[in-house]
């Protein structure tokens, strides 16, 4: 049943150009709106939304961090990330006018439930993305987009990720076309990109051997050290925590503006860190300052692997290991970038002898507060 994987995990990773596919299919409009699936507000409700609180646990916060970037980049209204365990303790600020924006790929995460609840409580909108059809979280939110992953076997979250974040983007562009901040046309140009992903993410899931092989290398590392900027620093923290969970092994994950200003004394001789460099097409300052960031760490001895975009070769001075992703806009790059370091994760956990569908400690749902 693992089609031939070694683990499901490996399957499931192999499975995110088609999980991405099924979760865009039939999303846009003859017209070139964005259909969603149980919307039970009105556009009206929409438009009424001057706030937009995220609230999620562990992988589906990273997915939250970057929908972030996305929605207040595109919708143009001050959007907060939270972790759902902590959100009901700080009192935040909520009222009708409030989105709140659950993430979730069981439906059951308790501390999400709970996070949810709070806010209908204090009269929030609630809408969820998530991948269990007729579970809690759906069943209580007032609406609700599905993302299409299939079935998630491994413990660690692979394909789940990567379908939240594209239910991230479409809610973004839904409630930018409602609000009438972005045109038809620019929504579909958008959707279009998205809908190049599956394809080009997978020529990079052809291209891992030279990861894998560096996994193996890794296995002995007594701590992994992850950095990026904007939408690649959730990316830098999803990694680190993958490789936490599936190979028992210290990592952390950093802005890598934030190195300087403390945790760069960490870095000592041969210390690995991985680095998600932002496309230079994009935007090129933000990419030049974490090439510098780059140099800052090799120049204290870290072995740095650089995560770049294909023709990006002037960081390859820079790069031990240099891992390819192809092009993708600024704000969807995680759905590239983010693949290297799940393969990476499994490969140094399966190398250090661990059970990486069933890491220890660890349940598929976390049911308890
Ligand atoms: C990490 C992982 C967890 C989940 C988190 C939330 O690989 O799987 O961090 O992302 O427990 O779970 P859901 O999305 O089911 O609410």
């Amino acid at each position: 049943e693992k089609g031939g994987y070694d683990w499901f995990m490996l399957k499931e990773i192999a499975e995110q150009p088609q999980a991405i596919a099924d979760t865009l299919l039939g999303r846009l409009s003859e017209r070139g709106e964005i259909i969603l699936d149980e919307v039970r507000l009105t556009d009206q409700d929409l438009r009424d939304v001057d706030k937009v609180f995220i609230v999620a646990c562990g992988t589906a916060y990273h997915a939250g961090m970057v929908a972030k970037y996305a929605i207040e980049h595109w919708v143009r209204i001050p959007c907060e990330v939270e972790l759902a365990s902590e959100f009901r303790y700080r009192d935040p600020i909520l009222d009708r006018s409030t989105l709140v924006i659950a993430i979730s790929q069981s439906g059951e995460t308790m501390d999400t439930l709970m996070a949810l609840r709070h806010a209908k409580e204090q009269k929030a909108r609630v809408l969820a993305i998530c991948n269990t059809n007729g579970s809690t979280i759906p069943r209580e939110s007032d609406a609700v987009l599905y993302t299409h992953g299939g079935p998630e076997i491994a413990v660690a979250s692979t394909k789940a990720f990567l379908t939240q974040l594209v239910a991230c983007y479409l809610i973004g562009l839904h409630l930018a076309q409602v609000r009438g901040v972005m045109y038809s046309d620019e929504v579909a140009a958008v959707v279009e990109k998205l809908q190049a992903t599956p394809d080009s993410l997978r020529t990079l899931l052809s291209r891992m051997d030279d990861v894998r092989a560096l996994g193996r290398d890794l296995r002995t590392a007594s701590t992994v050290l992850f950095i990026g900027r904007h939408v690649g620093f959730p990316v830098a923290l999803e990694g680190a925590l993958k490789l936490k969970e599936l190979a028992y092994m210290h990592a952390e994950g950093f802005a890598a503006g934030e190195l300087k200003h403390g945790s760069i004394s960490l870095i000592d001789d041969g210390t690995p860190v991985v680095c998600v460099v932002p496309s230079p097409a994009g935007r090129g300052v933000m990419r030049d300052k974490v090439v510098s960031n780059i140099q800052e760490v090799r120049a204290r001895g870290a072995r740095t692997i650089v995560i770049a975009e294909e023709g990006d070769e002037d960081v390859r001075q820079f790069a031990d290991h240099l891992i390819q992703v192809p092009h993708t806009p600024t704000l969807l790059a995680p759905l590239m970038t983010t693949v290297p370091l799940q393969i990476l994760a499994c490969e140094i956990a399966a190398a250090r002898g661990n059970d990486v569908d069933q890491p220890r400690n660890l349940a598929k749902s976390v049911t308890v507060e």
